[in-house]
């Protein structure tokens, strides 16, 4: 049997994001963690990939599972990553709450508004840790903004504008991989910036009642001359979205993930730009604007309060404060953290270990009660793109 403070972990989704939670378990950030299994219908690709971790770090090899199911049934397994793609979230949740984990889910929460509230409804009264994907909320970066808004800095706070845009390969990566579809993912802006909306509704700390938005895909469509897959392409030397060239052995999998793909001609129905406008309920209005035009990848975000307004550039590191009456000025510099998502990845990760070692398990539903938000408003956005109306989402409101 195993002490409750030992940290026995399956990993659920051995792709690219099962791999940093392995890297992270691995590394020794943290003691105490043993990874018992990873869970993956494509064995080969999870064996492989995880493969490379274990002969850097001589660490004993886990279990590897098909089902995810068959691993949760393991009681040496009290803590779980799910790390599998979006459409499988509500059920492994599910699965993982009636077996008891302490939980890290993925974000985004789910796919659609009915899975969000099914999840929601299981976190409540869960007496194990859940914390989300949101890595964001860690870093040293927006917590100081965050710490800013508290502080009374910016006076009240009034509005927000905030943009994420990609950069050339992250763009492209988008119209190669299941992300390209919205039954996989609930539209781009769900799938990639569901952290931005969080971090929206967490700086204005009131629930979002209005959504709109537009959006539509101009460029990244069917393209006269451009083969299917970039290998076999006269376009390639003058293609700055060129998929990465693999070796003639590269294994099959690989292919699998369909990251060939041209952008252009892969079928595909996600946009390449999206403008999307919120109303809080205390009165707090938020514009969100998502492309892949970008030079390389940024985020930004101004928020304008009664007595400064705040321009904050994470790519630079830079906060800057301008107060209106006395008009003065204030700097900080936010010095680049290690580690992916600035420094957000290892900061998610090293919570949720403290907090299963705190036993505190008291923010659950919280926890996905902020996952549930974001995606109301990322999907909502959808429906709004589509139907070309306001919509009030707390119809979908389930708390
Ligand atoms: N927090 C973040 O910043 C961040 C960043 C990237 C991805 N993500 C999220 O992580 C998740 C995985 O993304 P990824 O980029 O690793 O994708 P990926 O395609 O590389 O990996 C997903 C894996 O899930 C596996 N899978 C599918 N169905 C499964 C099932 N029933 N049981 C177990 N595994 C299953 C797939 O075979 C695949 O290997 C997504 O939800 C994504 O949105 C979060």
């Amino acid at each position: 049997m195993f002490n409750d403070k030992d940290i026995n972990v399956g990993i659920i989704g051995g792709g690219e994001r099962g791999m940093i939670y392995l890297r992270l378990c691995l590394s020794g950030i943290r003691e105490g963690i043993h990874v018992k299994a990873l869970a993956d219908p494509d064995v080969d690709k999870m064996k492989s990939l995880a493969g490379t971790f274990y002969e850097e770090t001589n660490a004993e090899l886990p279990r590897f599972y098909e089902d995810y199911r068959e691993m949760l049934d393991y009681e040496d397994i009290n803590v779980v990553f799910i790390s599998s793609s979006d459409t499988t979230h509500k059920e492994i949740f599910l699965e993982a709450v009636s077996k008891g984990k302490h939980i890290l889910l993925e974000k985004p929460l789910a796919t659609t508004i009915d899975d969000c509230k099914e999840i929601y409804k299981a976190s409540v009264g869960y007496s194990k840790v859940i914390k989300l994907g949101f890595v964001l909320r860690y870093t040293g970066f927006y917590k100081k903004i965050k710490e800013i808004i508290e502080k009374g800095d910016l006076g009240r706070v009034i509005s927000i504008e905030a943009r994420e845009i990609l950069g050339v390969p992250h763009a492209g990566s988008y119209f190669r991989r299941w992300h390209r579809f919205k039954k996989n993912n609930g539209g781009f802006v769900n799938a990639k910036c569901s952290h931005d909306i969080d971090l929206l509704n967490w700086m204005v700390d009131s629930e979002p009642v209005y959504v709109s938005a537009f959006g539509s895909r101009i460029f990244f469509n069917k393209k006269e001359g451009a083969a299917q897959e970039c290998k076999n392409c006269d376009l390639k030397p003058e293609c700055r979205y060129l998929a990465v060239e693999l070796p003639p052995d590269a294994p099959d999998y690989y292919w699998h993930t369909q990251k060939d793909y041209c952008v252009f001609n892969s079928e595909k129905d996600i946009v390449d730009h999206e403008i999307l406008t919120i109303e809080y309920a205390n009165g707090v209005t938020a514009a969100f604007i998502a492309n892949m035009f970008g030079d390389r990848d940024r985020r930004s975000m101004t928020i304008n309060g009664s007595e400064a307004e705040l321009k904050a550039d994470l790519t630079e590191g830079t906060i800057q404060i301008t107060n209106i009456y006395p008009k003065y000025t204030q700097t900080y510099k936010i010095d680049k953290e290690t580690g992916g998502h600035s420094g957000g990845d290892e900061g998610l990760f090293k919570y949720f270990i403290d907090a299963i070692r705190k036993d505190d398990d008291t923010d659950g539903a919280n926890e996905v009660k902020r996952g549930l938000l974001s995606s109301l408003v990322a999907l909502s956005g959808e429906t709004s793109m589509e139907e070309k109306r306001v919509i009030d989402v707390r119809e979908y409101y389930v708390f």
